[in-house]
């Protein structure tokens, strides 16, 4: 059997300057078996080689979408490449099930504190609600959806607390190789 292999799509527009997914992203980086793929640097004038994605895509067990959450959604380079890669006959309808089995991930940080992301809340619904897109699209392709990590108010998050949550982006990572093992 061969080992598992997990692919972190790293979905940030501006990595230079971000604090939150350049730290967990940094955790990961060096577990066996995981390969973190900058879609920001890959394709710097957002021309997308969907071929090589769609490769990636099919040497890997797990995917992971690693991103800030943006307007209440996922980056524009992140939406960007699923309108590009996850193409019909590659990801779904006919013989479209080149990632049927593989688990999505969805690992994001929100500005918004979690008591926002509620019914009648500031941000008016809960994030379970919110990502049903990302379920749905997941769902069409054949991919049973993990339980989504999401780091909330990480404007105010101290370092220690950011530490402690890329120690356990870290565990979910290894956790999920050593189930599959
Ligand atoms: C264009 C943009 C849109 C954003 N939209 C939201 C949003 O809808 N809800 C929210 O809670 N935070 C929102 N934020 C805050 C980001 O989620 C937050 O800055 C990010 O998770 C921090 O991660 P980073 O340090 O890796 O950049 C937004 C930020 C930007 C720049």
């Amino acid at each position: 059997m061969t080992a598992h292999r997990t692919l972190v799509l790293l979905a940030h527009p501006d990595l230079e300057g971000s604090r939150v997914n350049a730290r967990l992203a940094d955790a990961v980086r060096d577990l066996e078996g995981v390969t973190v793929h900058d879609l920001a640097a890959a394709y710097p004038d957002g021309r997308i080689d969907v071929a090589r994605e769609q490769q990636l895509l099919l040497e890997h067990d797990t995917v992971v979408w690693q991103f800030p959450w943006h307007w209440y959604s996922v980056p524009g380079i992140l939406k960007s490449w699923m309108d590009q890669v996850l193409t019909w006959g590659f990801a779904y309808g006919t013989d479209g099930t080149k990632l049927r089995g593989k688990t999505l991930q969805v690992v994001t940080s929100t500005g918004g504190p979690e008591e926002a992301y509620a019914d009648g809340g500031y941000n008016r619904f809960t994030m379970e609600q919110l990502m049903r897109p990302l379920d749905a699209t997941a769902h069409l392709c054949g991919m049973p959806m993990a339980e989504p990590m999401v780091l909330h108010g990480v404007r105010t998050m101290s370092d220690a607390e950011l530490d402690r949550q890329a120690l356990q982006y870290r565990a979910l990572l290894t956790i999920d190789r050593a189930r599959a093992a």
